[in-house]
């Protein structure tokens, strides 16, 4: 089964980033054959400074590597160095209603955020698309938010395989209802648009400055507490597993723990838990070229791929117009 999920360089990584996606995507490679992206052209739709893009593809690269994405199991690249993907979304535009990206929940959203729309706002769930059917994938991991892209990647599908007679695999969606939203230290989903994330790899000073600033409520230390209402819980489950965390929801109940000493105890824990993994950050940081190379053999082997679908569809649609090309 081929496995293909991707990620938007637009901002620092986070925890929610890597317990909703990251960390699972990175277990598919065991098991089957995993393509793994970063979204560099998504990322254009949102950030209008291409140094600033540039460093983010890589230092999102960087962090998929040292988390434990291995080359040698996934193919990884970024996105814009197989610029077929590109032919592929004019192709795809040509089958998509544009009543379909109307609807789109994130177009919409950004809208009423103000943002001004342009093309590339509205062409981003076929861009998307084509992610997907290039590489003829059959599932797709992806965090609840991203859904609907999901539901217009198969209406396209489905779409130019009647136009055009059978061509793209329709993906299916793998999405873990049971993968809470993590939510960030305001209680909110933790998004790095809330300016509310706990960062994967940040210096140990900045860690505890996010983590103490978590937002509680005023429960005196001395009463019982809900687990179940608590910010801070619901993140100290993540990184302290079943056992520790059924003792600490006990803990709350009980009373007499203070919102305090669990987040001294929770820098602790996410702190060690990243600590493998940053070890291998800090020597890949220190050797980006090595980071660029395991990106550009990542693109040749997808472009490898890309090729093979879109011999098929310039066919189809008539792009190869000479029968012998
Ligand atoms: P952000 O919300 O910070 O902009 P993205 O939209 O770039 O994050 O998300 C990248 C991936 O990480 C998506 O698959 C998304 O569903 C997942 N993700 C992001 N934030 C969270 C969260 N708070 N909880 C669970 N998954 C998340
Ligand atoms: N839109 C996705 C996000 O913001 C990123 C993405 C781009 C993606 N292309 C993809 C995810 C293809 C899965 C498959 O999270």
């Amino acid at each position: 089964m081929k496995i293909l999920s991707g990620i938007q360089p637009s901002g620092t990584l986070h925890v929610g980033n890597y317990f909703g996606m990251m960390q699972k995507m990175i277990a598919y490679q065991e098991e089957h054959e995993l393509f793994a992206f970063i979204a560099n052209m998504h990322g254009m739709t949102s950030v209008f400074d291409g140094k600033e893009l540039a460093r983010g593809t890589m230092e999102a690269a960087t962090n998929f590597l040292a988390l434990g994405l291995d080359p040698e199991k996934a193919v990884f690249w970024v996105q814009s160095d197989v610029p077929e993907v590109a032919e592929l979304t004019w192709y795809l535009s040509n089958v998509t209603p544009v009543g379909l990206l109307e609807r789109s929940h994130s177009y919409k959203d950004k809208i009423a955020r103000g943002i001004a729309p342009n093309m590339g706002l509205f062409a981003y769930p076929v861009l998307m698309a084509s992610d997907i059917l290039l590489y003829q994938s059959d599932r797709v991991p992806v965090g609840k938010d991203q859904k609907q892209h999901l539901e217009i990647t198969r209406d396209i599908a489905i779409k130019f395989n009647n136009t055009y007679g059978e061509t793209f695999v329709v993906p299916e969606p793998d999405i873990d209802d049971e993968v809470a939203v993590i939510p960030g230290i305001d209680g909110q989903k933790m998004s790095k648009s809330y300016g509310n994330t706990i960062e994967i790899f940040s210096e140990k000073s900045e860690l505890k400055k996010r983590v103490m600033s978590i937002v509680t409520d005023s429960t005196p230390v001395e009463e019982p507490k809900n687990p179940d209402a608590c910010t801070v819980y619901a993140l100290y489950k993540l990184f302290a597993g079943p056992d520790a965390a059924a003792d600490l929801a006990e803990r709350y109940r009980r009373g007499g723990v203070g919102y305090g000493e669990v987040k001294k105890e929770l820098v602790e824990l996410i702190w060690t838990y990243f600590t493998p993994y940053r070890e291998r950050h800090d020597r890949l940081m220190k050797d980006q070229a090595a980071v660029r190379a395991i990106l550009l053999a990542g693109a040749v082997k997808a472009r490898y791929c890309a090729e093979k679908t879109l011999r098929k569809v310039r066919k189809r649609v008539g792009a190869t117009y000479f029968k012998d090309t």
